[in-house]
């Protein structure tokens, strides 16, 4: 709907450019500032912003809350911290992110332990901007965790420290 809206306005802005040059064409269509004002035009949506799309297409596996019996994957955060360290730059963690989500596969797993424990995640497919604005909410935003999450990672941390 906000699509066809979208159109409707930029047909009309492009009509609206041609009445300048065509003076005595009589079709009365409504000035595009007055439309655009009354139209509610909200554009911010047409791109989801990064914590929409894992909402709606990581959560469900990523949860930040589920128990740790009854997981799917391990929590974004968890995925966060084997991804970006102290020297991690945004562009880096962007394109390391996006080589993953378009072709996961175990050689190229960077959670050799999750793939064990879960099986490797499923191939979904999603835009160049999407995958960017889910980069970009992973890498500059607190995320949530479970609360058993902080000792969990510790131990696991304990556990695997030294057989690098
Ligand atoms: C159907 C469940 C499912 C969904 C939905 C899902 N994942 Fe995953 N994901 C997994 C599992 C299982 C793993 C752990 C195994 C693995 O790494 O492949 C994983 C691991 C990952 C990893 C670490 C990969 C590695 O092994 O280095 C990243 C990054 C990731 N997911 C990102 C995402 C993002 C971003 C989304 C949403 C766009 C998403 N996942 C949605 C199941 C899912």
């Amino acid at each position: 709907m906000k699509y066809s809206l979208l159109i409707i306005a930029s047909t009309l802005i492009a009509l609206n450019a041609c009445d300048n040059t065509q003076s005595n064409n009589q079709t009365k269509l409504p000035k595009t500032d007055t439309l655009l004002n009354n139209s509610k035009l909200d554009t911010s949506s047409i791109v989801p912003n990064g914590f929409t799309l894992l909402e709606n297409n990581c959560f469900v596996c990523h949860s930040p809350d589920a128990k740790l019996e009854v997981r799917l994957a391990p929590p974004m955060e968890a995925v966060k911290r084997h991804y970006i360290d102290k020297e991690t730059k945004e562009d880096e963690f962007t394109a390391d992110l996006i080589k993953f989500i378009n072709n996961p596969a175990e050689e190229n797993t960077k959670m050799p332990g999750a793939v064990k424990k879960f099986g490797v995640m499923p191939k979904m497919s999603f835009s160049e901007p999407e995958l960017k604005a889910i980069a970009n909410y992973i890498y500059n935003s607190e995320l949530e965790k479970p609360d058993w999450f902080d000792k969990h990672y510790q131990e696991e941390k304990a556990k695997y420290s030294g057989k690098k």
